[in-house]
């Protein structure tokens, strides 16, 4: 935390300067559990994952389809818990692994949609913050990230603490090692944060800003939805963000030069696949900043163009690192508008949804 965030928005700023102590905590003391947790997930050999969670939650559970595609060639898709809850489909789930994404592990949604693919033969694990909560008491096996209490609305440290258990787990499953570069993240982490005059930089460009968009391809694609979303609650700004191939389908015909458009650009084969959608955001002239490890970012800083370059790690751990600046950049943003992102108007810190 920087000297004069300890007032609006103090909370939020604290839990964000938290991240490289959690990312730290969850490498020293989580590392053994999440182990034996995925010994026995590949035990049972899933053939599908199927993954629940709301809000932030769902971006992380979103990182893990990624993860479990691509790492571990199995399907996996993303419930929705109103087939269950609202519908009463109770889908015949043998062989099939359910994991529920939830800080808060509170909603009860998420709660009885894990009770409801137990109950229908599904290996259910709960990821939360909360050990004592219902869904970790509901699932068969659970994973604590240990972030520590979180108390701003605007989720930050439970998000990055998910996605490294997340990493760590399906590494696990995957009978591979966890690539050696984890042990180098709460260090990258606290780089990062460290040099935050870009970020505050940029949240002066979009000061007055009513609508943004955010894209990614991959891995990534998490990272742009989680940044819009944490824009559009701390910010109240209208911030929608696009897988980059979908934003070529439709939405970019609403950008022009007056169009916020972040995008984020790791290195790897999902930065790759962003070049021709960076190139059409500048055919349309777009107010358009690239953020990330690519060398994208690196050609853009380069030559002027605005950019958040971002330490290069393997693909799959850089959306561990994207959001951080994203998550200064709302509470930059939402400060300088005089909002308080500890306390954004109409929400609270669990929601209750059925
Ligand atoms: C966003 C935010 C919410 C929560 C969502 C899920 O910053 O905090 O979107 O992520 O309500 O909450 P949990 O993870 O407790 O299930």
């Amino acid at each position: 935390m920087n000297a004069g965030e300890t007032g609006r928005g103090g909370q939020m700023a604290a839990e964000i300067a938290e991240q490289p102590a959690v990312l730290d905590r969850l490498l020293r003391d989580g590392v053994a559990e999440i182990a034996g947790v995925a010994r026995l997930v590949a035990a049972r050999r899933p053939r599908f994952v199927l993954l629940a969670g709301r809000g932030t939650s769902d971006h992380a559970a979103l990182y893990a389809k990624y993860l479990v595609e691509v790492r571990l060639a199995l399907p996996a898709g993303l419930v929705s818990p109103s087939t269950m809850t609202v519908y009463g489909a109770r889908p015949d789930l043998r062989d099939v692994l359910f994991v529920a994404v939830s800080q808060s592990g509170g909603s009860p949604d998420l709660v009885d949609s894990l009770a409801s693919a137990r109950s229908c033969g599904a290996t259910t694990v709960a990821v939360t913050n909360n050990p004592s909560s219902a869904l970790a008491a509901g699932a068969e096996l659970h994973v604590d990230v240990r972030a520590g209490t979180e108390r701003a609305v605007a989720a930050t440290k439970t998000y990055t603490a998910e996605l490294l258990a997340l990493y760590l787990l399906f590494a696990g499953v995957a009978e591979a090692a966890p690539d050696p570069a984890v042990a180098a993240l709460p260090d990258l982490a606290a780089g990062l944060l460290a040099d935050d005059a870009p970020v505050a930089e940029l949240a002066s460009r979009y000061r007055f800003a009513d609508r943004l968009v955010t894209t990614a391809r991959g891995y990534s694609y998490p990272t742009a939805r989680e940044a819009a979303l944490k824009l559009m609650e701390t910010s109240y700004l209208s911030a929608q963000a696009f897988s980059g191939a979908d934003l070529l389908h439709g939405p970019l015909a609403m950008v022009d030069e007056v169009m916020p458009v972040v995008a984020v650009v790791p290195a790897g084969r999902g930065g790759r696949a962003m070049a021709p959608v960076v190139e059409r955001l500048r055919e349309r002239g777009a107010d358009l900043v690239v953020v990330g490890g690519g060398d994208e970012v690196g050609a853009r800083t380069a030559s002027g163009e605005a950019a958040l370059p971002l330490p290069r790690v393997a693909e799959e751990l850089s959306p561990v690192l994207e959001i951080l600046p994203l998550q200064r950049l709302a509470w930059h943003v939402a400060v300088s508008r005089g909002a308080d992102p500890d306390r954004p108007r109409a929400l609270s810190k669990v929601t209750e949804t059925w």
